[in-house]
């Protein structure tokens, strides 16, 4: 949800064109406009406009600014307050056109802050929250000459959610980072380079050094060094830990593949290996909380809530107790006046940062009941990790596509070595018996290298026979209802498409009403028990002229021979292998996503109106 660059160096590089290639790592947050600022001669230079980076960058050439300006703010924007338009683009300006701002997330009381600015003369060119911040800043720098005390008198007075970065014309080597709610990271070449981002990725290939800023933390950037303070405490600055980070530039970048959703797809199998070297120590402190736990909550957004789906399935298998899976943005209004003492919440993101299940978890925390957060996530230093009791670290490596696809494999994953710790603890199951399931969780990148290798060409056949099919459903029972939602979620948001994951069973309440000749239907049918009630469900379909396409095992024979078109994913189909199935199976639906998208001209990687780290409510 927009995404925010800045460089301040002393090296001698064009400093437009680094600002362009940070935004363009960052375009997945948000890509309804952008703009870039450079600062020389106590000038500030501005680009922006409405549109996608390359076409703007072809209109107005971002990557051409004054050789020897140094500092640079670039932003990419999902619009909330004020349409897509080149007014409503970052970066805003004061008056004097001396203070540009760059911003994350919303400012609630922009409303009353505005009336207040205006009547002090102010002059507003957008409708933007963000414009309130450097007429703000400029009416605290007229009281007091200090920059760092103008903007921290100025986000004083700001209610919501933002990272900001601020530049001013007459500080030349000077970056003001601040945050509140929304991301912000400090990447750093020792003395010579500092940069600050929404996302890692956006500076990795200079450093993979850098500090994670907190709540109410203000970074002052020069070229090559950073001073931290507390925004209600800036006299004194305050020491931060760096951090390293393990991830490869090759891993943020499109290495050979059209598309990021593709390449993501095709890394689910090292995603889940690299996921599977999750300590042991973590997964048993998580096991050994949630046996202790009187009631468990699962909550997530997207396809983070449907990976919940299926891990509360594994999780509850070996458990024996109730886990009430609830969407983030509801959890509040549907606990509010029933959340017990003693009660764990699981929540589950890739990015950390998703503000409705941080509002979540944070209330919960602050309720009067003993309530527990475990939190999956794939970001180490995101915030749902501070808001977090315990914390298991998924290991997808940057994931570009805003569409998630590795993440989602690698959360279940997560989830599945969760639940068979807790068998071992709990030891319902003979030695035996578990590390027939461990070897089925661990064949699972396996069978999707296999299914990768062999099955593309069917995947685009079945895109060209649904062409004429602007919706339609897959069905399924049990934990495969989490696939199939997920499945229909990625139609939704990368195809354009209304296909809908929904239950087998609950279909003849409703949409069975939709099916004529021909009308196509999906069916995620792995052996588990629920299988000879889904070939019942099928027959009901495929008596009204339904065209029925199946998800299967290698040596599935029922629903195969019913069936018009058939996926056959390779893994066999015990009970063991069947369990996982949400993982193996899930490529297949992501890929025929993909391919519906490239059908209709739709970039799968920008999904139209999405952002990939959603920080607004
Ligand atoms: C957005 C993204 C989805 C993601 C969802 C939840 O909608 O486009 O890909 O599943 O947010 O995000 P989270 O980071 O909490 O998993």
């Amino acid at each position: 949800m927009c995404g925010i660059f800045g460089i301040v160096s002393r090296k001698d590089i064009n400093i437009g064109k680094i600002a362009l290639e940070g935004i363009k790592r960052l375009e997945y947050r948000g890509y309804d406009s952008c703009g870039i600022v450079t600062q020389y001669d106590s000038k500030l230079f501005v680009k922006k406009d409405a549109g996608k980076i390359d076409v703007i960058h072809k209109k107005l050439k971002l990557d051409e600014f004054p050789n020897e300006s140094k500092l640079a703010l670039a932003h990419t924007r999902w619009a909330t307050h004020g349409a897509p338009t080149k007014i409503n683009s970052h970066p805003h300006l004061d008056c004097n056109d001396k203070i540009a701002v760059i911003h994350n997330g919303i400012l609630e009381n922009f409303i009353e802050l505005r009336e207040e600015l205006l009547s002090k003369g102010h002059i507003f060119k957008s409708e933007t929250d963000t414009e309130i911040i450097p007429h703000l800043i400029e009416d605290n720098l007229k009281t007091n000459g200090d920059l760092k005390i103008a903007v921290a008198n100025a986000i004083k007075k700001c209610i919501g959610a933002y990272g900001l970065a601020i530049c001013h014309a007459d500080y030349p080597d000077t970056i003001i980072a601040v945050r509140r709610e929304s991301p912000l990271i400090i990447g750093i070449e020792d003395g010579k380079t500092t940069y600050c981002a929404s996302d890692i990725p956006a500076f990795l290939p200079y450093t993979n050094k850098c500090y994670i800023l907190e709540d109410d933390e203000m970074a002052i950037l020069k070229a090559g060094t950073v001073e931290f303070y507390d925004v209600n405490n800036i006299s004194v600055p305050k020491q931060k830990e760096i951090q390293k980070i393990d991830w490869s530039i090759k891993a943020a970048e499109k290495g050979g593949y059209k598309h990021f959703m593709l390449k993501e797809i095709y890394e689910e199998p090292t995603a889940l290996r690299q996921t599977m070297k999750i300590s042991n120590d973590s997964l048993k402190d998580f096991a050994e909380t949630l046996l202790s736990a009187e009631r468990i909550y699962i909550t997530a957004a997207g396809t983070s809530f449907y990976a919940a789906l299926a891990g509360k399935f594994i999780i509850t298998k070996f458990l024996g107790k109730y886990i009430q899976a609830i969407e983030c943005s509801e959890f509040k209004i549907e606990l509010e006046n029933s959340l017990e003492e003693n009660s764990i919440i699981i929540a589950i993101s890739q990015s950390g940062e998703t503000i409705d299940l941080i509002e979540a978890i944070r209330w919960a925390k602050e309720s009067k009941q003993r309530v527990k957060v475990l939190s999956i996530t794939n970001i180490v230093g995101s915030t749902i990790t501070r808001h977090s009791d315990k914390v298991l670290i998924t290991q997808a490596g940057p994931e570009i596509g805003v569409a998630a696809t590795k993440t989602f494999v690698t959360q279940i994953l997560a989830q599945s070595l969760v639940a068979l710790e807790i068998a071992k603890l709990i030891r319902t199951e003979s030695n035996d018996e578990i590390q027939k399931y461990y070897n089925a969780l661990y064949s699972t990148p396996k069978v999707i290298e296999n299914f990768l290798e062999k099955n593309i060409d069917l995947i685009k056949y079945i895109v060209r026979s649904l062409e004429k099919n602007l919706n339609f459903f897959f069905l399924a029972r049990g934990i495969s209802i989490a696939t199939a939602k997920e499945g229909g979620l990625k139609l939704k948001e990368v195809a354009c498409r209304f296909i809908e994951g929904y239950s087998a069973a609950h279909a003849k309440h409703g949409p069975i009403s939709l099916v004529r000749e021909g009308y196509p239907i999906i069916f995620i049918a792995p052996p588990d028990n629920t299988y000879e009630r889904l070939i019942g469900n099928l027959m009901e379909f495929k008596s009204r002229g339904g065209k029925i396409i199946s998800l299967v095992v290698k040596e599935d024979k029922k629903i195969a021979d019913l069936s018009d078109i058939t996926i056959r994913i390779p893994q066999p189909g015990d009970k063991y292998h069947t369990l996982f199935s949400p993982i193996t199976f899930i490529p297949a639906l992501q890929l025929l996503a993909y391919y519906a998208a490239l059908e209709h001209n739709l970039d799968p990687d920008k999904p139209l109106n999405l952002a990939k780290t959603v920080t607004v409510h």
